[in-house]
């Protein structure tokens, strides 16, 4: 070992030395940029972005674009790494601004313009103080255009998971600022949605304020996720993966579509419990552990994010599983142990009908498996319901619901 004599670290045998598994574990983090020759695959994306945007290198107007494409298709990250360069590359004498706003976070108006004007003051220029919160919209607005002008030729403002926003005006406000004089600095906005067609679903005011070109991202082939994560592989010791475990993870990656999230989590994850089970290499069950885990995650998700009522329809669906040697129920017996769910936490009944809606709906969303029974030409066609995930795991997320959680069988 080197010592470093601004050091006054202790060796203490109670902390390892460095990490047995990871030597850099930043690089699978979700947001970070990697540089460009680890970007896999998206040249083309690249280049067509960086078209649409090249005014604002040379103070003049970018134009807008919106990107669509499934999670974990490079959206984001293409989109930084745009702006990264396009900072780069400002032409003498040209100010460029770019900022990121992460709209699932920022979902309102007022909290979108007041991250973007602090991202985007700097105070020693402008003199300016953008406080967190206290201010209405509108003074957020007055706040961004007077630090706009005051710093910058062009701005490039990226609209992360749009779709997620609860309202257009924004994306309203953000196009026409320029043309409406409120500003003398142009603005570019790459707005990126997972739902196609997110344009077409705003009203007509926003339509025809935000003109803009489309990009789409397509889902990677398992090559690409592999080639993703080999260029990661440093955030490993050396020798440490071994060869199935970045061809077993692209392979779990590209099965419901080529998600290079997908693909870094359950890299980062199996590298965890390999790490926790004191492991010297990370090997193909700690991917397969990885992966469980990473299905369960998502599990979740949808559970805890579902309404109440499709709770106790969930409810009531384990309670028939947990108690039975069955694991499909006919809706109707469903629909009875869903009607004391609620009876006994005093929640509305909803009608059969739309009781079949709300379990239909869950097997869109991958929760319930739904199969058709014929019983012949007197018993007519019957549904069959069945969860997906282990019962046990669905009613222990099911209780994690404050609402939910005075509801005990037996
Ligand atoms: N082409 C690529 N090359 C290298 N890493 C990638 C590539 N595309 C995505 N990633 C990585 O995969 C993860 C998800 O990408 P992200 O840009 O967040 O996807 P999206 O925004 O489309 O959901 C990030 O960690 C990102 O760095
Ligand atoms: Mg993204």
């Amino acid at each position: 070992m080197t010592s470093d004599p601004s050091s006054n670290a202790v060796d203490d045998p109670l902390f390892e030395s460095g990490h047995r598994i990871f030597s850099n574990k930043d690089l699978l983090k979700i947001g970070h940029v990697p540089e460009a020759d680890r970007i896999v695959g998206r040249d083309e994306e690249i280049s067509k972005l960086a078209k649409r945007l090249n005014g604002a290198v040379h103070g003049y107007s970018p134009e807008n674009v919106m990107i669509y494409g499934k999670t974990g298709t490079g959206k984001s990250l293409v989109s930084m790494h745009v702006c990264q360069r396009a900072r780069n590359a400002a032409q003498d004498g040209v100010a460029i601004g770019t900022a990121y706003i992460d709209c699932a976070e920022d979902n309102t108006e007022t909290q979108a313009i007041s991250s973007l004007a602090a991202k985007l003051n700097d105070e020693s220029v402008t003199d300016i103080t953008v406080p967190h919160t206290g201010l209405s919209t509108s003074k957020y607005y007055k706040l961004l255009w007077k630090t706009l002008d005051a710093q910058f030729d062009s701005v490039i403002i990226i609209l992360d998971e749009i779709d997620l926003m609860n309202d257009d005006s924004l994306l309203m406000k953000l196009s026409r600022a320029e043309e409406a004089g409120k500003i003398d600095c142009s603005i570019g906005i790459i707005a990126i949605s997972n739902k196609i067609q997110y344009v077409d679903n705003t009203n007509e005011r926003v339509k025809s304020s935000f003109q803009h070109k489309e990009l789409f991202f397509k889902p990677y082939d398992a090559n690409q996720l592999r080639e993703i994560m080999l260029n990661r592989a440093d955030a490993f010791q050396d020798g440490v993966l071994s060869d199935d475990v970045v061809p077993l993870s692209a392979a779990f990656a590209a099965q419901e579509h080529g998600d290079a999230r997908k693909a870094i989590d359950i890299l980062r994850h199996a590298g965890e419990v390999a790490y926790e089970e004191g492991a010297e290499k990370v090997r193909e069950e700690h991917v397969r552990q990885a992966q469980q885990h990473a299905e369960k995650d998502r599990f979740r998700e949808l559970v805890n994010g579902a309404p109440t009522q499709a709770k106790a329809a969930l409810l009531a669906l384990t309670e028939l599983s947990v108690n039975s040697d069955d694991d499909a129920f006919l809706t109707s017996r469903v629909y009875d142990q869903y009607e004391q769910i609620c009876e006994y936490l005093d929640m509305d009944i909803l009608s059969v009908r739309r009781f079949r809606d709300i379990l239909k709906e869950q097997a869109f969303l991958g929760v319930v498996e739904i199969e058709k029974i014929n019983k012949g030409s007197a018993g007519g066609i019957h549904l069959q319901n069945r969860l997906i995930e282990d019962p046990q795991v669905v009613r222990e997320t099911i209780l994690e619901d404050s609402r939910m959680q005075n509801w005990n069988s037996e």
